[in-house]
């Protein structure tokens, strides 16, 4: 694997405002596993845009030269048709068609001009094979989890005989095990011939499976690290990112616990379109001023649907139990109500749920708190304008100024928004819903120093995360939920991941 496949040479990218990438180099050797890491903002989803022909050839300057030929892509198919595939950071694919249907979107094999479904099928079940899913190729994408809709993705792209593999940040959503099954699905692919480009700012696993990382810095490059001749660590990692050591992970935590702030009992949430089957079965769950708790568990396990539940029933149906707060019993039966009551919630789908993304960086931070930004019940731009600064100078949110469309920021920066909206609308309890998605190491650190900062002001924080590690760094107390119950319960001090998981699979072994 000593010829590039791929190199990109003297890459710059212009938006208005903004100079997303300046002079970037790029060499990809065939038949490696190559990352690219940086810091959010940094240039590497724009840098992916342009190689494959997202941003068409004329749009950027630089040369990109492929298999030993240099190329001018004007759109992804003319670099689909040379097998360069790209799986975006938010995946595309049609919720409300089947596998196989998404599988050969636009590319379904025909007889005489008639789409030939069964041979779809067919390929599709040998795709599916291919990458280790066990699926049927009826299933609709909206009934599997994102670890098998990340699958399809691949699936997809080994269905347009892929040579080059692009993807950009495959197992943001995914949790350990099933990030896991992906890389070594990588690893796999790599012993057969396959190239491949992966985004990540999980570090362990780029210091897991790559072969060679570049790392991004301000659109610039800083250098690529070659490692079979060097020891990766994250932490050589990160220095490199950010320009410095960075000797902690989470900022120290000295906890101020005070009485019960907020509580459900015997939380019971059905499912919105299956009548009668119990999602939620009956969680009890509170969290005290000064406190932050975490709740532990695997993809599936109820957590987003228990929070959105609570959240105004944003999720479910006959939603029954008692909610309080500071001890009264309290309404949160709708958005309005649960926002008025003191909670607030962040979403894990950010895309979908969380931005505005037609509106400004400014106008997202208001929106849930225009009282907040108003004079004599007008808004005051002025105030609205401070207001957005003091959290894009906080978040660090990297964009040309707060006027910036969120659609066009970067993955994580658009995180830091939705954080700061709900920031801003001041809540006495805050739940997070995988807070630090895609968000990178400096900019995590940052994250969990609000968290802290919000329990010392005795407010209560409820934190959802697939990363162990980071409840165990940041939280006081934890639950472990699985299939809708929260099957246990331990002081952060006393918890660990296999103390976690034993929990899990205990519970797994009492309803077997
Ligand atoms: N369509 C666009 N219009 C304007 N600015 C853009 C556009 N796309 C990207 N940018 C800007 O270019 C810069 C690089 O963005 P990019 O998405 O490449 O970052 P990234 O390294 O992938 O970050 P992340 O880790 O958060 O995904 C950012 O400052 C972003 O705001
Ligand atoms: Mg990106």
């Amino acid at each position: 694997m000593e010829d590039p496949i791929l190199e990109m040479r003297g890459i710059s990218k212009s938006f208005p405002g903004v100079k997303a990438l300046k002079n970037v180099n790029l060499v990809v050797r065939a038949g490696e596993i190559h990352a690219i890491c940086g810091e959010n903002g940094a240039g590497k989803s724009t840098l992916m845009k342009v190689l494959s022909g997202v941003y068409p050839y004329g749009s950027y300057e630089g040369d990109i030269v492929y298999q030993g030929e240099e190329r001018r892509f004007s759109s992804i198919s003319d670099s689909e048709h040379l097998g360069v595939i790209i799986i975006h950071q938010e995946l595309a694919l049609v919720p409300l068609l089947s596998i196989a249907e998404n599988i050969f979107l636009g590319n379904e094999p025909s007889r005489m001009g008639v789409i030939d479904w069964s041979e779809a099928f067919s390929r599709t079940r040998d795709l599916l094979k291919k990458v280790g899913l066990n699926e049927s190729p009826n299933a609709l994408i909206t009934n599997i989890g994102v670890g098998k809709q990340q699958l399809v993705e691949i699936a997809k792209a080994l269905a347009k005989r892929v040579k080059l593999l692009i993807l950009d940040e495959p197992t943001a959503s995914l949790n350990e095990t099933d990030s896991a099954a992906l890389l070594d699905l990588l690893l796999e692919f790599k012993r057969q011939g396959l190239t491949c480009i992966i985004i990540s700012h999980k570090l362990n696993e780029i210091a897991r499976v790559a072969d060679s990382i570049t790392i991004l810095r301000d659109g610039s490059t800083v250098e690529t690290i070659d490692c079979r001749t060097e020891e990766i660590s994250e932490g050589r990692i990160i220095k490199s990112m950010v320009g410095r050591e960075m000797s902690d992970r989470y900022p120290p935590r000295e906890p101020k616990i005070g009485e019960t702030l907020f509580e459900v009992r015997d939380w019971q949430v059905e499912h919105p379109q299956h009548p009668g089957r119990k999602v939620i079965k009956g969680v009890d769950l509170k969290v005290r001023a000064g406190e932050v708790v975490g709740i532990a568990g695997l993809m599936g396990s109820g957590r987003t649907e228990l929070a959105m539940s609570i959240f105004g029933g944003a999720y479910g149906r006959n939603i029954t139990g008692q909610a309080s707060m500071r001890g009264q019993p309290v309404d949160v039966s709708s958005i309005q109500k649960a926002v008025g009551a003191g909670l607030a919630y962040v979403t894990e789908d950010r895309k979908a749920l969380g931005l505005i993304l037609n509106d400004d960086i400014k106008h997202n931070i208001s929106l849930v708190n225009l009282p907040g930004v108003a004079k004599a019940g007008v808004i005051d731009d002025a105030t609205e304008t401070h207001v957005a600064n003091r959290y894009r100078k906080q978040l660090n949110i990297r964009s040309s100024s707060i006027l910036q469309k969120t659609l066009n920021l970067s993955g994580g920066n658009q995180q830091k928004v939705v954080l700061s909206k709900w920031l801003f609308a001041d809540p006495q309890v805050l739940m997070l819903d995988e807070p630090t998605r895609g968000i990178d190491v400096g900019a995590k650190y940052e994250i969990y120093t609000i968290i802290n900062e919000l329990a010392a002001s005795g407010r209560g924080v409820i934190v959802i995360s697939s990363e162990m590690p980071e409840l165990l760094g940041i939280c006081d107390r934890i639950y472990v939920m699985n299939e809708g119950r929260f099957v246990d319960e331990m002081p952060a001090s006393e918890a660990s991941q296999e103390k976690i998981m034993a929990a899990i699979m205990r519970q797994y072994r009492v309803t077997a």
